[in-house]
């Protein structure tokens, strides 16, 4: 068994205000450090998706870009980690996290998670509409771990944008295990989110 990975890197950072994934991290480009973590959590290739050194075109819906990496993959690999370059502080323990939990068996999809630590409150309009129970809760992070035929079905099998790799799996009945994510792995979204990656290093 393979564990590749495919990196995506093509959205155009719209929040941010530019192509987040070029933006430095103690002079790192945010890829480099989601690539690195990749590589020490054990996947033995990379895909990158995105106007990067040696990555591939990608589409115009993050799914787009996934399918695109999933077409670049060697036939070899059995298991692939889909991971977000705007995530620079995964860990390689995340990562061996994910990929232990994928090669157990039983699993068609792996992703991880953190509890919700505030209160969820559905709004609208400036007003709360209801208070919704925070227990069982969670938000699910990259890196996401799939069989490879897996996923391949799952983009067959639907072509909407919502939510995250997983649900397409969910949606067509596979096993979705959870794995502990790590409250550190932000999601470079904001320019101040910069600042605050910057403060989670060591
Ligand atoms: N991504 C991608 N192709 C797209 C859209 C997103 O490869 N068409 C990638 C981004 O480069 C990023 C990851 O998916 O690494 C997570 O997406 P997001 O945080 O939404 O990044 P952007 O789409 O670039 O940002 P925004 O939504 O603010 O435009
Ligand atoms: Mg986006």
């Amino acid at each position: 068994m393979t564990v590749h990975a495919i990196l995506v890197a093509a959205g155009r950072g719209e929040r941010f205000g530019g192509p987040k994934h070029v933006a430095l991290l103690r002079g790192r480009p945010l890829w480099e450090w989601a690539e690195e973590a990749l590589r020490h959590g054990g996947v033995v290739g990379v895909v990158v998706v995105g106007d990067l050194p040696g990555g591939i075109p990608g589409g115009a819906r993050r799914r787009d870009s996934v399918r695109a990496g999933l077409d670049a993959l060697p036939a070899a690999a059995s298991h692939v980690l889909v991971h977000d370059a705007a995530r620079p502080l995964a860990s390689p323990d995340l990562v061996r996290r994910v990929i232990d939990r994928l090669l157990t068996g039983g699993v068609d999809a792996v992703v991880p998670v953190v509890p919700v630590r505030d209160t969820l409150k559905r709004v609208g309009d400036g007003w709360v509409v209801e208070t919704i129970e925070r227990r069982g809760l969670a938000g699910a992070q990259t890196p996401q771990g799939f069989k490879v035929a897996v996923l391949r079905a799952a983009h067959e099998a639907g072509d909407d944008d919502a939510g995250d790799d997983a649900l397409l799996v969910e949606r067509l009945g596979g096993s979705v295990a959870c794995v502990e994510g790590e409250v550190s792995n932000l999601k470079v979204t904001y320019p101040g989110d910069l600042a605050l990656a910057e403060a989670w290093l060591p």
